[in-house]
């Protein structure tokens, strides 16, 4: 039976345990440009011992930011930075990952401390892109539905940003393909009316994320594992289910994704997500079980014991944490004490390591 703090591997990856820092953005970027908040910030949840620790959404063009302030990868420039803080993960024993991403029709929107939905072009704002000319909501900017040359210019920026990131020495790379970004409004029949080959069936509608998939996965050398994420269901009838997730998680397989990171919802904006600790750990389970590949599992997972039971009962690989990492970024080193597993603690650090298990 597998546990939480044993390690496993991806490829020629190996983790130290199966927790990892779930990405989130922090809207603190000039220009998509890392800075000091980004090494901190990801710095301490690797010297909190996580195994991985995946930095936040990256936008791989300008016009795939979901807000002026979002972290970037679509220029060289933007490498130096993001080596000093994966330099600093490796340094605690974590593994630093990124996720790509193109947000889409949800571009070009407000930082929610600065203001909320769609940030005018006379203000720093966009013409956003999507698969047709809907917007996500009535405040959200109304998109220009890409063509064919849109399309492969998408796929070309994920290819740049990919060798970007191994240029950043990232070890691994996750393709953002949820929450109603851009990958996940092509694939979902909720965002997607095209007539052309990106649009229509399910094959038609997964073409571009199974296109991007491929494009980022011929880059990669053979030891360097590849994450996808996706939203098993978009909570809404008539919309994408966890049937078409399953079939989503074969095809990816087979294109070379080595995991699929499960969430869910995001593509609409009025869905009943019935939000329960542990609530989307079933679509995780489900995929791992039916697609024959590994997963993450991620949504309201706050405790040492569900994160093991999570592991330990064969519903997902990986644990995935957000918030609880934002609140508590030593979880690692805490659930580790909690379960009674011995694990290094930084030099710097091991004063203050409990020795007594706890009671
Ligand atoms: C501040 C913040 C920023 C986030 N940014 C991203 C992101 O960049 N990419 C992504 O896929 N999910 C993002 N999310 C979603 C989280 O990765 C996670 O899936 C979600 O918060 C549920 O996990 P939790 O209950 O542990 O917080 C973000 C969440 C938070 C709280």
């Amino acid at each position: 039976m597998p546990s939480l703090f044993d390690s496993f591997a991806l490829r020629g990856v190996t983790l130290k345990n199966r927790l990892v820092v779930s990405p989130m953005c922090e809207y603190s970027s000039i220009d998509g440009f890392a800075n000091d908040w980004h090494l901190v910030h990801l710095g301490s949840r690797a010297v909190g011992g996580a195994g991985l620790v995946i930095c936040e959404a990256a936008a791989v063009s300008p016009e795939g930011r979901i807000t002026p302030d979002d972290l970037g990868i679509w220029k060289d420039e933007h490498v130096d930075f993001l080596r000093r803080i994966n330099t600093f993960i490796v340094a605690q024993g974590s593994v630093p990952g990124i996720q790509l991403a193109h947000a889409g029709r949800k571009a070009s929107t407000y930082t929610s401390w600065k203001g909320s939905g769609a940030v005018p072009v006379f203000f720093g704002g966009w013409q956003v892109v999507g698969p047709g000319d809907a917007p996500f909501n009535y405040d959200y900017p109304q998109p220009m539905a890409l063509d064919a040359a849109g399309i492969q210019k998408v796929i070309a920026d994920f290819r740049a940003a990919t060798v970007r990131a191994l240029a950043a020495g990232f070890q691994i790379i996750e393709i953002h393909a949820a929450h109603g970004y851009l990958l996940h409004e092509f694939y979902s029949p909720l965002s997607n009316q095209r007539t052309d080959e990106y649009g229509g069936s399910f094959e038609n509608r997964i073409r571009l994320t199974v296109e991007v998939v491929r494009a980022v996965g011929a880059l990669l050398p053979n030891h360097l594992p590849l994450l996808v994420r996706i939203s098993a269901t978009d909570w809404t009838k008539g919309g994408w289910t966890i049937e078409d997730s399953v079939e989503l998680a074969k095809v990816l397989k087979a294109e070379g994704a080595d995991l699929i990171d499960t969430s869910t919802g995001g593509n609409v904006p009025h869905a009943s997500i019935p939000s329960a600790p542990g609530y989307q750990v079933e679509f995780a389970e489900r995929i791992r079980r039916e697609a024959g590949v590994a997963t993450g599992a991620v949504g309201l997972i706050t405790t040492a014991a569900q994160a093991e039971e999570i592991v330990a009962s064969g519903q997902a690989d990986l644990v995935l944490l957000a918030r609880e990492e934002l609140r508590d970024p030593y979880f690692p080193l805490h659930a580790a004490h909690e379960l009674g597993a011995d694990v290094a603690w930084p030099v710097q650090y091991e004063r203050a390591k409990p020795r007594q298990a706890p009671s």
